[in-house]
């Protein structure tokens, strides 16, 4: 299933806000349409909400300029989006078609994926209990998916997975997307709620865990979806190898660490009333909601990208992937 379709000069949008009960597609037209799909997460996934904001960017006929600023403001993590204007903004200055850019930021992208699931895979054993958080498979991306792209890559060679699946409060991608994701691809899927992590590692059920990242520094501390971090230190104290998989679009050198990374805070009514059928809280109770958190690169088994595998992320290490 394809999140993202350009057909007949029309770009079609996979509502994954719908998923898993509707599979309805839609098809913006203002900017608008454009930058509200970002913000509430009817496309999602660092690389998936570059190719659409690529595809806003070739389609939209309004000043390029403004629209950048619009769109990149819509979530200021993922640096996919910011770096996919860049390039279609450049584009437009040298008068390229800006229509066959976005289409190349697009297959760029199911190339690099395609890659990352390969260097994935090489560290993974057929058998293996996987542990994942949020969702970074092919509905994040064009296709396979970073984190998840071993597992959808290893199927179809024959590998079986058993794939624990953190349901990822508060929006719940993990329960959502990536369950529902995995069962249409026949892999073994469990989930679990985010504090039983620790638990399945315990009992010997977790050989790996696999995320994916929305920013990485320069010294290798990777923000990623909240939680993930959590999910870190407790790989670590088990001895379990900790995988951060994104394309090299993700490494941000102009941060030097984690701490630079601009953390976008969501809105309290996600936590409190989202998805349940009364609030949970009371209307005066104040929340936080910060939607990514920072894993230190000491706590990373390795970065997978499409250029090669990048074991224990440092800033020397990092440098050599240039
Ligand atoms: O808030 P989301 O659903 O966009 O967060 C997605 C993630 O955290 C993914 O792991 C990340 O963007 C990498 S996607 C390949």
């Amino acid at each position: 299933m394809e999140n993202i379709r350009f057909e007949n000069g029309a770009l079609y949008l996979l509502d994954q806000s719908l998923l898993p009960n509707q599979e309805v597609y839609i098809a913006p037209q203002t900017k608008e349409d454009y930058f509200f799909a970002i913000k509430k997460l009817q496309v999602r996934g660092a690389p998936a909400i570059g190719i659409f904001a690529a595809y806003a960017m070739a389609l939209l006929d309004t000043d390029k300029y403004e629209l950048k600023k619009y769109l990149d403001s819509a979530r200021p993590t993922a640096v996919n989006l910011s770096w996919a204007t860049q390039r279609m903004l450049s584009a437009y200055n040298e008068g390229k078609d800006l229509i066959k850019e976005a289409q190349s930021i697009h297959n760029e992208d199911r190339e690099r994926c395609c890659k990352i699931s390969e260097y994935g895979l090489s560290v993974l054993n057929d058998g293996d209990g996987i542990l994942t958080h949020c969702n970074a498979g092919a509905l994040a991306t064009s296709s396979y998916g970073t984190g998840l792209g071993p597992l959808l890559l290893g199927k179809e060679k024959g590998y079986n997975f058993h794939v624990f699946s953190d349901e990822t409060r508060p929006l719940m991608q993990g329960a959502r997307i990536t369950a529902y994701e995995l069962e249409k691809a026949g892999i073994d899927v469990t989930l679990i709620c985010d504090n039983m992590a620790s638990t399945v590692m315990k009992q010997g059920k977790i050989n790996a865990v696999l995320v994916g990242a929305d920013r990485i520094a320069a010294n290798g501390d990777t923000a990623n979806k909240i939680g993930t971090s959590g999910v870190a230190v407790l790989a670590k104290h088990y001895g379990i190898p900790f995988y951060v998989l994104a394309p090299t679009s993700t490494i941000d050198f102009n941060i030097e660490t984690g701490k630079d990374i601009i953390i976008e805070e969501r809105e309290p009514s996600e936590i409190k009333e989202l998805n349940f059928r009364e609030p949970v809280a009371l209307p005066e109770t104040k929340c936080y909601n910060p939607a990514f958190d920072i894993t230190d690169g000491s706590l990373i088994t390795a970065i997978i990208t499409e250029k090669g595998i990048i074991k224990n992320p440092s800033k020397e290490n990092m440098e050599k992937i240039k």
